[in-house]
């Protein structure tokens, strides 16, 4: 894609949603849609820098979301789709003679091949304007393309123009187009200089005048049909986000199963189009994968897992468990009902059972931490067992500190290790004990009040009465 260029419409301010933040940041399976946008951009081989995205409402807030090396331009006041362009200019220009492909910040769903392929037929046919289009059941609120009895192209109708004829289109524009950069530049001068392209039921510049102007012109205008007739799909309002949704979620899961992972049930499972899974693994209902996640093959996620921006090793079995930035080795057993918090790093064959919470520790090949724990700021070791109802007390108040567990250590039911603190290799820790003090290797350590039975005390002192 050297010398040509993208530009990304994204300062809309998606009154429709309800929200204060810019509408191109709500998310359609936990990915903001000017990220898919982008994403579909950089598919086509744009670099960071070829690619410019106009904002205008919550500027500051997309600005901050946007990567750095992404070029931005300002659109003051929303005047249209065709205004929008025009704030960037200054981009297209330094781009030269190339081609300028315009994309619509709000619609997630266009993919790579259909904008390579009208790119093709863009260079093919000399067309000074390629507008994306696709066949849709519903086409109500999108710009309807225009054909004569030949079926050749005459322009695009806005809905809020479109007669009751008209209405009836069902090809829409996609809001995708290549241009000659040129010609645009020239479309957008005659958009901005007539007035009576402003004359328009919502008094603004649309950028779909300016493929009429071309044509006027005598330039070539044409369409380029998509297949994909959910590559137009946008969303203006949270309804239409939820169908958004649903659409992406299922084409993922889809894929997902195409390359050998079992769904048996798609109830309540979303996952991002940027998680990675291997065959052979099971997903179950109501789970939830965020993300850059990867997970092996051969595993279990599910019911009800919760996992982000992890990575998970082949044959592991995550139950009803919740994950975030974690790392978890191969054949490790979560759940049911873990917390594996940010920075954890879960060696082979690790136990972590039911109410344990793991943060910002390592645990060694083996361990098992299997009932109602945490571990916080933690090295532990390899074969170490920890018993039921442990604590690392990691935080004094004011700064946190590290435990350390070396390999083959026992620590006892109940026992709280005050942090910083070292338990040797092969250490054992009775019950109930409150270690503040490093343990050596291979020592016992008690810490805690030796019993007392005080016989007869209950006969002699009737504390309670029945
Ligand atoms: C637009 C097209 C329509 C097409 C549809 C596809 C026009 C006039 N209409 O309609 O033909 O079928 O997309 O989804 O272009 N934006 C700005 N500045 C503005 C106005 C909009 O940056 O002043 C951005 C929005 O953030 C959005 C995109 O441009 O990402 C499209 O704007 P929107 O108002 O949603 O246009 P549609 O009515 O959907
Ligand atoms: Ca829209």
């Amino acid at each position: 894609m050297k010398g040509n260029c993208t530009v990304i419409l994204a300062a809309g301010d998606g009154v429709r949603m309800k929200s204060s933040r810019p509408k191109v940041l709500a998310e359609v399976l936990f990915k903001p849609m000017i990220d898919w946008v982008v994403d579909r951009a950089v598919e086509c081989g744009f670099a960071d820098e070829d690619i410019c995205v106009v904002t205008g409402h919550g500027r500051e807030i997309l600005c901050e979301h946007l990567r750095d090396g992404i070029q931005t331009a300002v659109q003051e006041e929303r005047l249209g789709t065709g205004h929008a362009v025009m704030q960037a200019l200054p981009f297209i220009n330094a781009h030269g003679n190339s081609n300028v492909l315009v994309l619509n910040g709000d619609s997630p769903m266009i993919d790579s091949e259909t904008l390579k392929l009208a790119f093709e037929y863009h260079m093919r046919s000399g067309n000074a304007a390629t507008v994306i289009s696709a066949n849709v059941d519903n086409p109500t609120g999108y710009g309807r393309i225009k054909r004569d009895e030949n079926g050749l192209f005459i322009k695009i109708v806005e809905e809020k123009e479109a007669s009751e004829g008209e209405k009836k289109i069902t090809e829409v524009n996609s809001g995708a187009y290549w241009f000659n950069c040129q010609a645009l530049l020239v479309a957008l001068d005659r958009l901005s200089m007539d007035a009576k392209y402003r004359l328009n039921a919502a008094k603004e510049y649309y950028l779909t005048d300016a493929v009429e102007i071309l044509k006027s012109m005598g330039q070539r205008a044409a369409t380029f049909n998509s297949k994909n007739s959910d590559s137009v799909l946008g969303a203006n309002d949270r309804y239409q986000l939820m169908q958004l949704n649903e659409k992406a979620r299922m084409r993922v899961l889809e894929s997902h199963m195409k390359n050998g992972v079992s769904i048996p049930c798609p109830d309540g499972i979303m996952i991002s189009p940027d998680a990675a899974i291997g065959a052979d693994t099971e997903i179950l209902p109501g789970t939830i994968i965020k993300g850059k996640t990867v997970i092996g093959s051969n595993c279990v996620i599910g019911a009800n897992s919760y996992i982000e921006s992890s990575i998970i090793g082949d044959g592991a079995g995550v139950i009803s468990s919740h994950c975030v930035e974690a790392e978890i080795s191969e054949g490790v057993q979560v759940g049911p009902f873990a917390r594996l918090r940010p920075g954890t790093k879960i060696g082979a064959k690790v136990r972590i059972g039911n109410f344990v919470e793991v943060k910002n520790s390592n645990v060694g090949e083996g361990t098992k931490i299997s009932h109602l724990s945490y571990i916080g700021d933690s090295d532990v070791g390899s074969g170490v067992n920890i018993g039921c109802g442990c604590a690392t007390v990691n935080y004094s108040g004011k700064e946190k500190f590290r435990t350390v567990i070396e390999d083959g250590a026992f620590i006892g039911c109940d026992t709280s290790l005050v942090a910083p603190v070292r338990v040797g290799e092969n250490a054992y820790i009775a019950a109930g004990s409150t270690i503040t003090e490093d343990v050596p290797a291979n020592s016992l350590a008690v810490a805690r009040e030796r019993q007392t039975n005080k016989k007869d005390w209950v006969k002699i002192k009737k504390p309670y009465k029945r």
